[in-house]
C-alpha cells in the first residue's frame, strides 16, 4: 500500500551563503525522499527559507538594503545551490509569506483560546542608541563567573557558565558598542508545561531516536518552562494581532513555515491541506533536522501543534554536524566550505555519495576527511561501480551492434543481486545509509570478480567465442544496472546517464526484478572520473596567517592592565624560515624563545624572503593556544605591523636577546 508522506528539512536562515552543513541535511533528506518515491510511496518534500528575526534585520541594515531585498537575494542563491546538488523539493518557499502569516496567527489565536498563552513583564538589555532590545548574543562583556573577557550574553565559552546579558561585567551592545541599560517590557509566553503529559507520551511513541528520547527525559526532569514567543519592535517578522508593536519570535513562525510551504504546494497541485495536517491524519509527517534544534522540534513544535488543533509529527530525524578534516566548520579556521566553493572544485554527486557512505541514523557527526573522500570516490565509485560498465560496454558495441544477449549466462547471480533490493531498500528507509552503500559495494566487488573470472577481453580475441563475450558482458551490464538503480536515490544524475546509456529507465524500486535482454544500448560515456587530491584540498582556504586576519574590532570599553598582562610577549630569534607548499602567503619559522624552540606559521611571505629572516629578532605571543593547520601546528604568533605601505615585522632594538619578556 502506498503511504502518503510529507517530509521537511530544517529551514535555513536567509542570511548567509549555503554551506556543506546545509547540504548535509538536505542531501540526507533528499536521499530518503527519492528512495520513498521510487518505492512507490506518495511522498512530498517541502522546505523554505527561514527569513525572520534580528540577525536578518541587522544584516540587511549593515548592507544598506531592506530585509525583503536580503531574503530575496539569499533565497535565489539557496534555490540555485540546492538545485545544483540535485535536491528535488516539491516546494521551496519562504516564511515571509501570506500563508505563513495566516497560519502563525491562526496557531497563536488557537493557543490563546485554549488558555495556553500568558503575559508578563521581562527585564532585558536595551540599546538606547539603536533603540532596540538586544538578544543575548548581541551583548558581550566579561563573564561574571570566571571573569573571562569578551563573552556572549548567554553563556561563557571559557567556563561554560550561563547567565543573562545583564549579569555581564561591563556589558557592551554588539550593535552600537554602547553600554546597554535594563528595560522592562511585556512579553507573551506559551505555556509549554500544559503539554507535558502529551509530550511524555509522544516522546515514547517511536517518533524520536532512542538517544533523543533519553535527552527529553532530562529536559522533563529539568522542568518545562514557559516559552517567550514575542519580541518588541523593531523586529523583522510577523506582528502579533492583539499586541501592536510586538512580533512573533522567529522560532514560533519558522516551523509553521513547513505548513505554509505545504499549503502553497496544495494550491498549485490541488492537494488537501487538511489531509496532511488535521488531527488523526493518516499521512505521515517526517522532519529532518540537525541535533542543535531538537528542543524546538521535539517540545515546542509538537506542543504548539497539539494546542492549535493540528496533528503531531510522525518522526523527527536528527543528524549530527559535518566536520571538515576533523574540525568544526569555521570561517576563521578556513574550514567553512560553501556550496559555491565545492561546486567550483568537484561534482556535486561525489559529495552525495561520500555522505551516504558515512551517514547512519544517529546523531554522530560526519567527518569530511579529504583523503577518505578521494579514496571513496576513486576506489569505490570509479574503481568498483563505474568500472563494471566501462569494462563491458565496448565489447557489446564491437561485433554485436550494441545489442545485449537474449539470455544471461548466470541468472542465479543476477537474481541474488536483484533480490538484495529488499534489504537495501530497508536500509535506505531506516537511514542506515552507510550500511546500504557498504552492501552495494560488496555486490560491486562480486560483479567485478565475475568479469575478472570470465575474462571477456581474452575471449574477444577468438571470433568463435563471440556469443560468450556478448553473454558475459550482458551479465556484467545487468549487474551494473541493478547497482546503479540501488544508488539512484544518492546519485540521481549519474543514474539517469546510466539509464540513457542502457536505454532503460528505472522508474520504480522493483524495475530491476527483470534483466535487460536483447535490447540495444547506447554509447558509453564515462559516468564518473577520478578526483585528484589537489582539487579536494582547494575546498578549504589556505588558513590565514595571524598577521593577515582582519583586525578584530577593538573592545570598546578598553582593556585592563590585568587583561594585557595575560599576553606573554617574548623576544624571539628566527633560526629557520622556509616556504610552505600549498600556502603561498605563509612562511614556516623556527624561533628560539631563549632555550625553547617553537614552530610558527606567519603570513609574511609577501614581504620577506625566508633567507633574509634568519637571525632576526622579532616579538612573539608565546602563550597562544597551539593552532593545528594543514601543514603543521603553529605554536605562537609573530607580531607585525601592516597597512597600505606593506607589512613590517615588529622588532626590539638591537641588543635585546631571545626569551626577554615584552611588556
Ligand atoms: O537553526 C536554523 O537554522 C533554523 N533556521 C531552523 C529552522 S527549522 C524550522 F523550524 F523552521
Ligand atoms: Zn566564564
Amino acid at each position: 500500500m502506498p503511504r502518503r508522506i510529507l517530509v521537511t528539512s530544517a529551514l535555513p536562515y536567509a542570511n548567509g551563503p549555503t554551506h556543506l552543513g546545509h547540504m548535509t541535511e538536505v542531501v540526507q533528506c533528499d536521499i530518503w525522499v527519492r528512495y520513498m518515491k521510487l518505492a512507490g510511496h506518495d511522498c512530498l518534500y517541502v522546505c523554505a527559507d527561514d527569513t525572520h528575526g534580528t540577525p536578518i534585520m541587522l544584516k540587511a541594515q549593515a548592507e544598506g538594503i531592506t530585509p525583503e531585498q536580503l531574503i530575496a537575494q539569499v533565497g535565489a542563491e539557496r534555490r540555485r545551490d540546492f538545485a545544483a546538488f540535485g535536491i528535488a523539493f516539491d516546494n521551496y518557499y519562504t516564511t515571509h509569506s501570506d500563508e505563513n502569516r495566516r497560519l502563525t496567527v491562526r496557531m497563536y489565536q488557537a493557543l490563546a483560546a485554549g488558555g495556553h498563552i500568558t503575559r508578563r513583564a521581562v527585564r532585558q538589555a536595551y540599546d538606547e542608541k539603536a533603540g532596540m532590545f538586544l538578544p543575548d548574543r548581541y551583548v558581550k562583556g566579561t563573564c561574571p563567573i570566571c571573569r573571562a573577557p569578551d563573552q556572549y550574553g548567554d553563556s561563557c565559552e571559557n567556563c561554560s557558565g550561563t547567565y543573562t546579558p545583564l549579569d555581564l561585567i561591563d556589558p557592551v551592545s554588539v550593535v552600537t558598542g554602547t553600554r546597554p541599560v535594563a528595560r522592562e517590557s511585556e512579553h507573551i509566553f506559551f505555556r509549554l508545561g500544559d503539554f507535558e503529559p502529551m509530550l511524555r507520551q509522544w516522546t515514547r511513541s517511536g517518533a524520536l531516536q532512542p538517544e533523543v528520547a533519553n535527552k527529553l527525559d532530562e529536559w522533563f526532569e529539568a522542568g518545562l518552562r514557559d516559552w517567550d514567543i514575542s519580541r518588541d519592535a523593531p523586529y523583522f517578522g510577523i506582528e502579533i494581532p492583539d499586541a501592536p508593536g510586538k512580533y512573533f519570535y522567529v522560532w514560533l513562525d519558522a516551523p509553521v513555515g513547513y505548513m505554509a510551504s505545504f499549503e502553497n504546494l496544495c494550491a498549485r497541485r490541488g492537494l488537501s491541506f487538511d489531509d496532511y495536517w488535521a488531527p488523526g491524519s493518516e499521512a505521515e509527517l517526517h522532519h529532518f533536522i540537525g541535533k542543535d534544534i531538537l528542543y524546538f522540534h521535539s517540545l515546542f513544535w509538537p506542543a504548539t501543534l497539539e494546542g492549535a488543533g493540528f496533528r503531531k509529527p510522525t518522526a523527527v530525524h536528527a543528524h549530527g554536524f559535518l566536520t571538515v578534516n576533523g574540525e568544526k566548520m569555521s570561517k576563521s579556521r578556513g574550514t567553512f566550505v560553501t556550496a559555491g566553493r565545492y561546486l567550483a572544485a568537484l561534482p556535486p554527486e561525489y559529495f552525495r555519495y561520500f555522505l551516504a557512505a558515512k551517514l547512519g541514523p544517529g546523531l554522530v557527526d560526519v567527518d569530511l576527511n579529504f583523503e577518505e573522500f578521494a579514496t571513496r570516490i576513486n576506489a569505490e565509485l570509479v574503481g568498483k561501480l563505474v568500472n563494471i560498465a566501462s569494462r563491458c560496454a565496448s565489447f557489446i558495441h564491437r561485433g554485436h551492434g550494441g545489442r545485449l544477449a537474449k539470455a544471461l549466462p548466470d541468472p542465479d547471480l543476477y537474481r541474488e543481486f536483484a533480490d538484495a533490493r529488499t534489504g537495501i531498500g530497508e536500509a535506505w528507509e531506516a537511514l542506515e545509509y552507510a550500511a546500504a552503500v557498504r552492501e552495494i559495494m560488496e555486490l560491486a566487488d562480486r560483479a567485478n570478480l565475475y568479469i575478472d573470472r570470465q575474462k571477456p577481453w581474452l575471449a574477444a580475441k577468438d571470433p568463435a567465442r563471440a556469443a560468450e563475450v556478448q553473454a558475459v558482458c550482458t551479465q556484467g551490464l545487468n549487474l551494473f544496472r541493478v547497482l546503479m538503480a540501488f544508488l539512484k536515490p544518492v546519485l540521481p544524475a549519474t543514474a539517469e546517464r546510466a539509464e540513457a546509456f542502457l536505454r532503460a529507465p528505472i522508474n520504480s524500486w522493483s524495475d530491476v526484478a527483470t534483466p535487460l535482454l536483447g535490447t540495444e544500448i547506447g554509447e558509453y560515456l564515462p559516468l564518473a572520473t577520478r578526483v585528484d587530491a589537489t582539487a579536494v584540498s582547494t575546498l578549504v582556504e589556505t588558513p590565514m596567517a595571524d598577521t593577515e586576519k582582519p583586525a578584530a574590532s577593538a573592545p570598546p570599553a578598553g582593556i585592563s592592565a590585568e587583561e594585557f598582562a595575560r599576553l606573554d610577549l617574548r623576544v624571539a630569534r628566527i633560526e629557520a624560515a622556509t616556504l610552505v607548499e600549498g600556502a603561498d602567503r605563509l612562511l614556516q619559522l623556527t624561533v628560539d624563545l631563549g632555550g625553547e624552540r617553537r614552530t610558527v606559521f606567519a603570513g609574511i611571505r609577501s614581504a620577506y624572503e625566508p633567507a633574509a629572516l634568519i637571525g632576526r629578532h622579532v616579538v612573539v605571543v608565546a602563550n597562544m593556544k597551539p593552532r593545528k593547520l594543514r601543514f603543521g601546528t603553529s605554536e605562537g604568533m609573530v607580531l607585525a605591523a601592516s597597512g597600505d605601505a606593506g607589512l613590517f615585522l615588529v622588532a626590539p632594538d638591537a641588543g635585546a636577546t631571545a626569551g626577554m619578556k615584552v611588556s
